[in-house]
């Protein structure tokens, strides 16, 4: 269990939360998760991303690093390792950004595919390049991304966004991505449980997130098949969920004899 990827096994990420999910907010309200998530960021050079401004850089290192050295310090606190997620119109801007968070002491870097915001979409990026007709410019950006990172990758994409996006993840898995993490809107139904054992044959490390509210739903959600699970709405209300829902899967992965 020493790689960092097995380090997530059965555990508690704490989902990325545009506007919140800076470096204090992940210290209080991810602490007991085995990853909390930075982001998403922006970066871009205009002046009128529809986005909390707090989470919109203009590009340039300069602009960005400090902030980053603070806020993945901040994360720290939580006890967890630490992601930074950022999506931009400029795929150059987003590596730069993630090669400063990687500087910043970063543990994991993930690419957001699953905005919907129209300064995205109107181009065909985030959780347009899902769409079947801009895989060929999906896996441009994920090897990309990969190629000038070094810290375990994550795919963010919501199943919902596109008709294609369950799909999508084959794509992933054959460029060789680690780790995806799908929002599949309501995990622990009966719809979500089913996605999430169809999504299980892609052979990649599934973090699945999606109105998980319980350490039970959290359990029921790595049962059906999630290597770990992601928390978002509900750890916002109650900084200890995290740590109760990861000591609860845990034990339950362990009981399963999948610990
Ligand atoms: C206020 C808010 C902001 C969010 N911002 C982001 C974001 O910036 N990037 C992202 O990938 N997902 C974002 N999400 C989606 C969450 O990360 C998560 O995948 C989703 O809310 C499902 O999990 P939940 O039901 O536990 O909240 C956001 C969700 C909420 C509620």
């Amino acid at each position: 269990m020493d790689d960092p990827i097995s380090q997530l096994k059965n555990g508690v990420v704490l989902a990325e939360l545009g506007g919140y999910g800076d470096g204090p907010y992940c210290a209080e309200y991810g602490a007991g998760a085995a990853l909390v998530m930075l982001g998403t960021y922006i970066v871009d050079a205009g002046d009128d991303a529809p986005y909390s401004p707090d989470f919109v850089f203009k590009p340039g290192r300069r602009n960005y690093a400090d902030y980053l050295q603070h806020h993945v310090a901040a994360a720290r606190q939580s006890g967890a390792a630490v992601g930074v997620s950022v999506v931009s119109v400029d795929l150059d801007d987003s590596i730069d950004f993630l090669v400063a968070a990687e500087e910043a002491g970063v543990d994991y870097v993930s690419l957001c595919l699953h905005s919907t915001m129209a300064m995205f979409i109107s181009r065909g990026l985030s959780s347009a390049l899902l769409r079947r007709e801009n895989w060929p410019r999906l896996r441009e950006h994920l090897a990309a991304v990969q190629a000038a990172t070094t810290r375990p990758f994550i795919a963010k994409i919501g199943i919902g966004d596109t008709p294609d996006s369950e799909q999508g993840v084959d794509v992933m898995a054959d460029l060789g991505v680690e780790i995806v993490h799908v929002n599949v809107g309501d995990a622990p139904s009966e719809e979500g449980l089913q996605a999430i054992s169809r999504l299980r044959s892609c052979g990649l490390f599934l973090i699945i997130g999606g109105g998980i509210k319980t350490p039970q739903e959290a359990c029921r959600v790595i049962e059906a098949g999630a290597d770990a699970v992601a928390v978002g709405t509900a750890a916002m209300q109650d900084p200890g969920l995290c740590g109760r829902m990861q000591s609860a899967t845990r034990k339950w992965a362990q009981k399963l004899g999948n610990g």
